[in-house]
């Protein structure tokens, strides 16, 4: 892990290796709250972003180089399958678990498992970040890990909408499930 930690160093501005740190904070112990592996949690956050910084070429190059189609969408989303195709390769971490939550980390999935939600709500409430509803949603964080998801889903799909920018179904199908799940579990509407 600290090979792992120097090379994000490297690789990675102040702040963002600091995020990912925070990442790892948070994750861990909503791990040991929710009952999920905490070393595979800290191992998950430590990789999510270890390629958020490479360029679209470096990028592409990385996901030829082990034969991977680019994923669709925005570039800044790549980071995540990409780094989840190669992590055998590159950090000798064989785990579906690990691969499945850095994979979906940006985007989402409509089928997320335990360290999958973890990870995802753990990036949007780790200690460095700061906007508007993040101390609520640290606070739901705590209560109810399907909310807290679905609530971050709305806040990713929210920033998107003011930005005009692409939403992948994936974060609608997630959020749509989320709800669908918590409403299932607590008989009652939101
Ligand atoms: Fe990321
Ligand atoms: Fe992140």
């Amino acid at each position: 892990m600290k090979r792992l930690q120097q090379a994000l160093r490297e690789r990675l501005t102040p702040g963002r290796f600091a995020h990912v740190a925070g990442v790892v904070k948070t994750a861990e112990s909503l791990a040991r709250l929710y009952g999920a592996d905490p070393h595979k949690a800290i191992l998950a956050a430590w990789l999510h972003d270890y390629y958020r910084e490479a360029s679209e070429d470096e990028l592409t190059h990385l996901a030829q180089d082990v034969g991977m189609a680019l994923p669709e969408g925005p570039a800044v989303t790549w980071h995540g399958p990409i780094c989840a195709a190669r992590m055998k390769r590159d950090f000798a971490v064989d785990d579906e678990e690990v691969k499945f939550a850095v994979a979906y980390h940006t985007v989402g999935h409509a089928v997320m498992p335990l360290l999958a939600r973890i990870l995802y709500v753990a990036d949007a409430i780790e200690p460095t970040r700061r906007y508007p509803g993040v101390e609520d949603l640290r606070t739901l964080a705590q209560q109810d890990l399907t909310l807290a998801l679905a609530r971050t889903a709305d806040d990713s799909i929210r920033y998107l909408l003011s930005r005009n920018e692409e939403i992948a179904l994936a974060t609608v199908a997630m959020r749509n499930e989320a709800y669908r799940e918590y409403r299932t579990c607590n008989r009652s509407t939101i």
